[in-house]
């Protein structure tokens, strides 16, 4: 993993470091790496970053996560980081809706070992959201999905999350653009502002927004 683009106001030789001191992509996700860059063009830029997999690992170990939910999937990065991390009996639920990109997803996660910890739902992830049973307690969430959906995944994961339960949110900084009211028509600042407000104001929770990547938002149900 060399220095991550995405964490651009890190200092660089800081991020280095850090870098240097971070597990690598093993063959299986550097393999995924690449076959995304090869098939999705621009659309790789939505894969998370080598060090947020290791980051999303680490919560699910340190939590001990069993029932993980993921809204955004798109080819399997992040939910192959959180699936390798399950206890055995562990569970990850997958929200995206295209099936071009979760294919690639699917193949990984074969290639990977962990493809039967996974149920993969392609449906608007707010129905799957909604259809999720009230009495059976989610560890952890991870949002990464449409960006005007945002409030209302979080709306529907709150209550299901078991106390102690931790939301993740990525792009909450959204390239520096939340600093700044948002521009006429630019609906994803406008609900990333309105999120972060949110959430800071909710006192369910306590959070702090990590300045890793663009911005990863760590959420803990009181
Ligand atoms: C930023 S990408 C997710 C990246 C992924 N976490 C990774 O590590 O590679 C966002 C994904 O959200 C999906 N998405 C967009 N709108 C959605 C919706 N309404 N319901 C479910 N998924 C959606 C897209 O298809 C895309 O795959």
């Amino acid at each position: 993993m060399g220095f991550d683009p995405k964490n651009d106001w890190l200092d660089p030789a800081i991020g280095a470091y850090i870098a240097a001191h971070t597990a690598q992509p093993d063959e299986v996700q550097r393999a995924l790496i690449a076959e995304t860059t090869e098939r999705t063009g621009r659309a790789a830029g939505m894969q998370i970053a080598a060090d947020q997999g290791v980051v999303l690992s680490l919560f699910v170990g340190i939590t001990g996560a069993r029932n993980v939910v993921e809204v955004g999937t798109f080819t399997g990065y992040s939910a192959l980081c959180m699936a390798r991390a399950l206890p055995p009996g562990g569970r990850l639920l997958c929200c995206d809706v295209s099936e071009e990109w979760t294919s690639i997803a699917r193949r990984s996660w074969a290639q990977a070992g962990v493809d039967e910890r996974i149920t993969l739902r392609i449906a608007p992830a707010i129905e799957t959201l909604r259809d999720l049973p009230g009495d059976d307690p989610i560890d952890l969430a991870f949002i990464d999905a449409d960006k005007g959906g945002y409030a209302s995944y979080y709306a529907e994961l709150l209550p299901r999350l078991r106390p102690n339960g931790v939301i993740l949110v990525d792009n909450t900084l959204w390239s520096r653009k939340v600093l700044e009211p948002a521009a006429q028509g630019d609906t994803d600042t406008a609900a990333l502002r309105d999120f972060n407000d949110m959430v800071a104001a909710d006192g369910r929770v306590e959070s702090y927004i990590l300045p890793l990547a663009d911005g990863l938002t760590v959420i803990r149900k009181r």
